[in-house]
């Protein structure tokens, strides 16, 4: 039987786990306080994740992060990452997230905070075209396909390059879509001395 080789492909993670929100997070949430953004608005903290009462979410993450690092990427144990921002994202009726990717981060991440299912999905896209046409596919799959969505499932993370371009499309419900984001770096020892590319960060 032929191999076929996902090459250089991404590593997105969608975590078997799910948080479990206690009342008290969920009130939290509720009562952050937000401001505007390009469609949507997002909290008026961008690091929620040091707030003591989102603690239990942000261990949650932690232990998700150090599963990609270590399973996924085997990243050696020189480096880690950290979270850097970590925000809230509220998009109420008709509102949307714009197509975006995360700058200055290696690693993102969105927990999906709205126990209402009827939300749209996330949509990841292909920043550059498997071939330079526009061809019609029998069906689509992970290497024909140019965008690809996840439905929001309360309490669900979602771990990918930062790299990745995203969106979300308008919000068709009456419900607000809720949703935590981050970012991390990258800090301990990189590169080689021999190549003259080491840095410590
Ligand atoms: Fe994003």
């Amino acid at each position: 039987m032929s191999s076929i080789i996902p090459l250089f492909s991404s590593a997105l993670m969608v975590c078997s786990e799910k948080y479990t929100l206690s009342a008290d997070e969920k009130d939290w949430i509720i009562n952050a306080g937000f401001g505007e953004n390009t469609g949507n608005s997002k909290s008026n903290s961008d690091a929620v994740l040091r707030e003591p009462q989102l603690s239990g979410i942000n261990t949650f993450v932690q232990r998700q992060i150090k599963t990609y690092t270590q399973s996924l990427l085997k990243l050696e144990k020189s480096v880690e990452l950290y979270i850097t921002q970590s925000w809230l994202n509220k998009a109420e009726a008709e509102q949307f997230h714009p197509l975006h990717s995360h700058p200055n981060s290696i690693l993102s991440g969105v927990m999906f905070l709205s126990e209402n299912g009827s939300h749209p999905p996330i949509r990841f896209h292909r920043a550059n075209p498997l071939f330079p046409l526009e061809l019609k596919y029998t069906e689509l799959n992970d290497f024909n396909a140019t965008c690809r969505w996840f439905e929001p499932v309360y309490g669900q993370l979602i771990l990918f390059p930062s790299t990745l371009l995203h969106d979300v499309a308008q919000n068709k419900t009456d419900n607000s879509r809720i949703s935590l984001s981050f970012n991390t770096f990258v800090r301990g020892e990189i590169g080689n001395t021999d190549s003259l590319t080491a840095l410590k960060i």
